[in-house]
């Protein structure tokens, strides 16, 4: 019988010997750049607040997109929108811990995934779930143009506890996916023109100027509110691939389509992955 164990013993490896935590002794190894590996993917985010208009916003969309497939090989995401805030009420006010929230929200998101799936079914677009754009994303956009999943985190039960509303939702979660991805770009479809210096339909709205851009750092600063999570600029600053996010307004025909073609047509939001 052969003995192995020297060589199993003595597998090579360039962090044997070494804790993870060291930077710089990981560098060496982890400072490589990831490979992207669908580079030529489109990802697509849609707000629930679009989805919660009904018909009225979501057929025009649905046509929009269909009118795209020819041009793009697309990753659909859907956000949460009316149901996962009632949710939040409900839950919060028994005293439910973030942890407990996060999948409660997240099966809105895919609940509008399913809708929005649905309606594309016929150009062979499917609902898929995480395991599976995690491990057959590349093989399920050789058989359709597009996919739809879901945008948020599967974070879950492992939430940070730092809020009491789950800090990473749909923006994050697509953008996460994306940037891994190595995608061509990420559009999130808003029911605004894009990011304002404060909330057009607020009280102020009236003074509300759109930001044509914005850089990730700045809008991590911006007082008020957003649009987006605030966890998006965030993770933004450790971006590897995607360099630039555009925010449109979905419920304008055509600006999807712009976006997608490489115009600007709303808020582009500039990640650290453009310094680099
Ligand atoms: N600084 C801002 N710029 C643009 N919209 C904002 C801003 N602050 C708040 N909003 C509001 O956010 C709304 C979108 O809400 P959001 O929760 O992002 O929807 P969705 O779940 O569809 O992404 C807009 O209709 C707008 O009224
Ligand atoms: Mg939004």
């Amino acid at each position: 019988m052969a003995d192995n164990t020297n060589t199993i013993k003595h597998v090579a490896s360039a962090l044997a010997r070494q804790t993870l935590q060291d930077r710089n002794l990981t560098k060496p190894v982890a400072g490589v750049r990831p490979i992207r590996i669908l580079p030529w993917l489109q990802v697509v985010k849609i707000g629930g607040r679009i989805i919660d208009r009904g018909a009225e916003a979501i057929l025009p969309l649905v046509e929009e997109i269909r009118r795209l497939l020819p041009e793009h090989r697309l990753l659909i995401l859907t956000g949460a929108g009316i149901r996962a805030r009632h949710v939040y009420g409900v839950g919060l006010d028994l005293g439910l811990p973030v942890g407990s929230l996060a999948p409660l929200a997240a099966s809105e998101a895919g609940q509008n995934g399913h809708i929005l799936a649905s309606l594309l079914a016929p150009e062979g677009v499917s609902y898929i779930e995480h395991p599976t754009i995690a491990s057959q994303l590349a093989i399920h956009l050789q058989a359709a143009r597009a996919v739809v999943g879901s945008a948020f985190p599967p974070y879950h039960h492992h939430e940070f506890p730092g809020s009491r509303i789950p800090p990473h939702r749909a923006d994050t979660g697509a953008f996460l996916l994306a940037d891994a991805l190595g995608a061509a770009g990420l559009t999130i479809v808003e029911d605004v023109d894009g990011i304002y210096s404060e909330d057009p339909n607020g009280p102020q709205g009236g003074q509300a100027r759109l930001l044509a851009e914005v850089d990730a750092a700045a809008l991590l600063r911006q007082p008020g509110t957003l649009p987006v999570d605030r966890a998006l600029p965030e993770v933004m600053a450790n971006a590897r691939h995607i360099e630039r996010v555009q925010v449109v307004n979905g419920l304008v025909p055509g600006r999807l389509t712009a976006a997608l073609r490489g115009e600007h047509v709303g808020t582009l939001i500039h990640t650290a992955a453009s310094a680099a």
